[in-house]
């Protein structure tokens, strides 16, 4: 486990919220995840890459799995700035990706799947798409 990354298992306790487009599922609470870092979250069979990204006071959340070789690695990633685009870069290659649109800004690799992220009182909640349960 890296040093700034711990795994983070979603509070069954906690019931989730729908809207109209997405299932809210409790992750975590904020200070479970470290500053300008991320952890990994599970929801169902999926593992999610949760990132507070301190500097720019924002939250982001992506798929964990890297599509350049498959590797759940995505929220070990760094984190950082393209042209003001806020990205991650994954651990094993530097491949980016930005984390708004998915984008893979190094050009050869598709995009990753990025989810909205909502903080109320200190707890986490990431936005699965409503047909995704
Ligand atoms: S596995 Fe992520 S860049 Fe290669």
């Amino acid at each position: 486990m890296e040093e700034s990354t711990k795994n983070t298992s979603p509070n069954s306790s906690k019931p989730s919220i729908t809207d109209d487009k997405y299932t809210w599922f409790f992750a975590c609470d904020s200070a479970d995840v470290p500053d300008n870092g991320g952890v990994c979250v599970k929801y169902n069979e999926d593992q999610i890459a949760l990132f507070h990204f301190t500097r720019r006071g924002e939250w982001y959340a992506t798929q964990n799995e890297c599509p350049h070789r498959k590797q759940m690695a995505l929220s070990r990633g760094m984190i950082g700035s393209q042209n003001d685009e806020p990205k991650v870069a994954c651990p094993f290659h530097k491949k980016t990706f930005s984390l708004i649109t998915g984008e893979c800004l190094s050009g050869d690799e598709c995009a990753i799947t990025t989810y909205p992220v909502s903080v109320v009182n200190g707890k986490v909640y990431i936005g699965m798409p409503a047909n995704n349960n």
